[in-house]
C-alpha cells in the first residue's frame, strides 16, 4: 500500500484478543498506536473478541495493523477473517501464521528443508491421559511443549525421569498435541527478520538460566547482549537458518526466529514467531534500532507491507 493513500484510510491497531498472552498483546498494540498517530496515520485501537468483525465494519476500517499474540491472533484465524472481509492485514498470511504457530508442523517443514531443529518426538493427549504406556526414546534432559503456545506458556525441561509424567500433564492442559524436544545446551539466541533481510543477532542470558514467562517479561530479570557473542561464522550461519525459516513457512513482513545453540555453538531453530513482542523494549525493536531503524519507522514499514495475501479469484 502506498504512503499518501494509506495516510487518508481508517487503520486499526487490533489488540488484546482471546489468547493467554492478552496482556502482552495490550503493551505492544499500544506502542503501535503511539508510534502511528506520531506518523500522522488515523488509527483506532481495537480490542479484539468474537464481535470483532462487526466492530470492523461499524468502525468502516481499510487496513488493519495486527498486534495479537497467540491463539485467534498469530495462527491464521484472524487473518482467514480479514481475507474474508477484504481488509488488507500487517504481516503473514493464513497458512504461515498457522504453521508458525504449531511447533511440530514447523520442526516437520524444517527437517524437509534441513534447517537444523532439535531432535523431537510428539504425544498426544489421549496417550498421555492414558497413563503414557510408550517410552519416549529421546535421551534426558528434555524440553516439553505444547503444540501451540507462546511465551514459553506450558513449557517445562525434565532432567530426572520424574520429572517427565508432571511436565506432560502440564503441556495437555494447553493443547492437545505435545512435543518433547531435545534439551539445547548452548546459547539462546534470537534473530528478527525484517522483509527478508536478518536483524542483527541477540544473545538472551535469563538470571534464573530458564527464559519463561516471568524472565521474559520481568524487568531485570534477563541480560540481553547485542550483536550476540558468537563466532562470526556462527552467527551469519544462525542468520541464514533463520531466514531459510521464515521463508520456508512462507511468512511475510516481520517475523522473530528463536534458536538455542548446541555446546559448539551450532545454531538449531526452536520457534518462529510471526507476531513478535513490539513494545520499545522488546527483541526485535531492539535489533532493528542497532540496526539504525528507529521504532516509529520500523512499524511504519510494516503497515506500508500491509496486503491481502488471497486473490479473490473474480
Ligand atoms: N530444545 C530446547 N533446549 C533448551 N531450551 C529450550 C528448548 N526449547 C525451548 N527452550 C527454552 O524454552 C523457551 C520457550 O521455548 P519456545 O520453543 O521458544 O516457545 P515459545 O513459543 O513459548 O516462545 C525458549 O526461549 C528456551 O529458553
Ligand atoms: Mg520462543
Amino acid at each position: 500500500m502506498k504512503d499518501q493513500s494509506l495516510k487518508k484510510k481508517k487503520v486499526a491497531v487490533m489488540m488484546g484478543g482471546l489468547s493467554r498472552e492478552r496482556e502482552i498483546s495490550l503493551k505492544t498494540g499500544k506502542a503501535i498506536l503511539k508510534a502511528l498517530t506520531e506518523k500522522g496515520y488515523t488509527v483506532t485501537a481495537m480490542d479484539v473478541g468474537e464481535d470483532i468483525g462487526e466492530k470492523l465494519i461499524r468502525g468502516k476500517i481499510e487496513c488493519a495493523f495486527l498486534a495479537l499474540h497467540g491463539r485467534f491472533g498469530e495462527d491464521g484465524t484472524i487473518q482467514g477473517m480479514l481475507e474474508l472481509m477484504r481488509i488488507p492485514y500487517t504481516g503473514s498470511d493464513v497458512l504461515a501464521s498457522a504453521l508458525a504457530m504449531n511447533k511440530i508442523m514447523a520442526k516437520k517443514f524444517f527437517l524437509y528443508e534441513k534447517i537444523p531443529t532439535p531432535r523431537f518426538e510428539v504425544f498426544q493427549r489421549e496417550e498421555i491421559k492414558k497413563g503414557l504406556q510408550k517410552k519416549i526414546s529421546l535421551p534426558l534432559p528434555v524440553v516439553v511443549k505444547p503444540a501451540r503456545e507462546g511465551s514459553t506458556i506450558g513449557i517445562s525441561i525434565v532432567r530426572k525421569e520424574e520429572e517427565l509424567i508432571p511436565a506432560f500433564k502440564k503441556a495437555v492442559e494447553y493443547d492437545q498435541e505435545i512435543l518433547i524436544e531435545e534439551f539445547m545446551k548452548g546459547k539462546e539466541i534470537t534473530v528478527g527478520i525484517l522483509e527478508d533481510i536478518p536483524l542483527p543477532m541477540i544473545e538472551i542470558v535469563p538470571k534464573s538460566g530458564f527464559y519463561d514467562f516471568h524472565s521474559k517479561y520481568t524487568k531485570g530479570e534477563t541480560q540481553y547482549i547485542l550483536p550476540a557473542r558468537i563466532s562470526r561464522e556462527k552467527y551469519l550461519y544462525a542468520q541464514e537458518i533463520s531466514l531459510k525459516a521464515f521463508q520456508t513457512l512462507g511468512c511475510s513482513g516481520v517475523a522473530r526466529v528463536d534458536l538455542m545453540t548446541d555446546e559448539n555453538e551450532n545454531p538449531f531453530v526452536i520457534d518462529v514467531n510471526t507476531m513478535p513482542g513490539m513494545t520499545e523494549t522488546s527483541l526485535l525493536p531492539k535489533a532493528a534500532s542497532y540496526a539504525g531503524i528507529p521504532f516509529e519507522d520500523l512499524v511504519e514499514r510494516i503497515l506500508l507491507k500491509a496486503s491481502l495475501k488471497i486473490e479473490s479469484g473474480k
